[in-house]
């Protein structure tokens, strides 16, 4: 495969590239570049973080995680590690001095990606600095003087010599491996079925870097621009299944609140920005954070196989453990939302605030008229082999009076529904004990009560 992308501002063209290669693999292996680091190499620590830019997204400043970022993610991209940070004339950036200012490094194997992920942030007017840096480790230092670094480099303009136009590269090499609307995936699917589909790559990458699996054929996804469209109707929201999570959360936000702001601990800054939603549902992942709520919104999904495409509610599409109702050559196109007043609360629990797996994602859609249920859409995630609706739950509460007595009522309901597993991220009792206390908590909320550690105060 042929790719064409800018590294620190000068056109690197590259033929007959292994697809799988990782941009972090290349730069230190074949470029001799190692200010990036290689940390964990599955997305989880940062040390690898580098900023990439698209000419087609206006140039907003992205990082990413470089470990696993295939080397055809970049086509037609600009691609900035730490070494293009400075000026031409070695003045620093401001979050460099800063970090320098403030002793924002110790043993400094963390600070690169700190650096990176910093200037991302710095440049795009971001001051939400624990949310920009969740995905970002240092076992030194301590992230008082980082955070401290990254405030002071706040007040500091952005760096002219970082806020030149990404060319818009034209002629760039075609492959059908690498289709730029979902029509010309559709064809390539077809004729490849066993292809692996690579969106994000943050599943992909690491069957690849942990699994050391050999992927071959591959067809990425990343060019369709069709498919990372947005679009509202009076009744709908469609989300491609391209959407990142970063765009996810802005889109979601207006209309439901708490799945906005679940999508906020979904991860890392660094791994919304490359996870898709597409990719979120056709992992078919039991602990995916996206599929509750989706189904709790009673979403539909639509899948295309050639030119035919199909609709079904998305919590069809989960059949059992490791099963999707997919047929080969067929993928994820869109998803649609119906718009409806926001009863919706995501709840996601896991053992860390940021950057963690949920244990239990729980997902509660109750409409209540006059004092009676008269709708129940509840969905959970790590509670069974797929996403699932808690239907006996649901049964249990419609057309009764909206009080604690049938909260308790409903508590046998819930054995009916789940048998959850134990494994590292909790035991059975546990998530099943959670799942019935967060609709205690859902039912609290809806009567005023601060339910939620951030916003309880002393
Ligand atoms: C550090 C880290 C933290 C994570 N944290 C979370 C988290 O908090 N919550 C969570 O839910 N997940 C989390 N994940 C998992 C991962 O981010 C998600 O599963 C993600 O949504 C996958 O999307 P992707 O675009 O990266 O998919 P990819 O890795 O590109 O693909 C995943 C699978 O879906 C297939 N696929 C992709 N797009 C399509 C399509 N349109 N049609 C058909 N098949 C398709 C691929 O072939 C592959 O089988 C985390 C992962 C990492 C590495
Ligand atoms: S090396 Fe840890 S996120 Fe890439
Ligand atoms: S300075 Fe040592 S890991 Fe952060």
């Amino acid at each position: 495969m042929d790719i064409t992308f800018l590294l620190n501002g000068e056109t690197v063209d590259l033929s007959d590239v292994n697809p799988t290669t990782t941009l972090l693999q290349w730069l230190r292996d074949q470029r001799a570049m190692t200010g990036t680091k290689e940390g964990c190499n599955e997305g989880d620590c940062g040390a690898c973080s580098v900023i990439v830019q698209d000419a087609d997204t206006g140039g907003e400043m992205k990082a990413l995680n470089a470990c696993i970022l295939f080397l055809p993610q970049l086509q037609g991209k600009s691609v900035r590690t730490v070494e293009g940070i400075a000026a031409s004339d070695g003045s620093l950036h401001p979050v460099q001095k800063a970090m320098v200012d403030c002793h924002g490094s110790q043993c400094g194997f963390c600070t690169p990606g700190f650096v990176t992920a910093m200037v991302a942030g710095h440049q795009n007017g971001a001051t939400d600095w624990d949310d920009q840096l969740a995905g970002n480790l240092c076992r030194c230092t301590g992230y008082a003087p980082i955070i401290r670094a990254a405030e002071q480099a706040a007040t500091e303009p952005t760096a002219e010599w970082l806020n030149e136009p990404i060319p818009q590269f034209t002629d760039l090499p075609s492959h059908a491996m690498q289709p730029t609307t979902s029509d010309e995936l559709a064809t390539a699917y077809l004729a490849n079925p066993d292809a692996t589909l690579v969106a994000g790559a943050t599943d992909v990458g690491l069957w690849v870097t942990k699994g050391l699996h050999d992927l071959d054929p591959v067809i990425f996804l990343g060019r369709c621009t069709d498919l990372k469209e947005i679009t509202e109707t009076d009744t709908q929201l469609h989300f491609g299944a391209g959407v990142n999570m970063n765009e996810m959360r802005a889109a979601i936000t207006p209309h439901f609140a708490s799945y906005g702001e679940m999508l906020r601990r979904y991860a890392s800054n660094q791994i919304r920005n490359a996870a898709t939603l597409g990719g979120n549902i056709a992992n078919g992942s039991p602990i995916g954070d996206n599929p509750p709520a989706l189904i709790a919104l009673n979403a539909q999904v639509q899948l295309r196989r050639g030119d035919e495409r199909r609709t079904m509610p998305i919590e069809d599409f989960f059949i059992e453990y490791g099963k999707q109702d997919r047929q080969p050559g067929e993928f994820v196109e869109r998803i649609s939302v119906p718009k409806q007043p926001d009863r919706l609360k995501v709840y996601k629990l896991s053992k860390r605030f940021d950057q963690d797996i949920s244990a239990v994602l729980a997902a509660f859609n109750v409409t209540v008229e006059d004092g009676v249920v008269t709708e129940a859409r509840i969905a959970f995630g790590g509670m069974a082999g797929i996403p699932k609706r808690a239907a006996h739950v649901e049964n249990a509460l419609r057309g009764q009076p909206w009080t604690e007595t049938i909260i308790a009522a409903a508590r046998p309901a819930w054995d009916q529904d789940f048998t959850p597993l134990s494994d590292m991220r909790a035991s059975a009792a546990y998530r099943i004990d959670t799942a019935r206390n967060m609709l205690t908590r859902y039912f609290l909320e809806d009567q005023g009560a601060a339910t939620s550690v951030l916003e309880v105060a002393s």
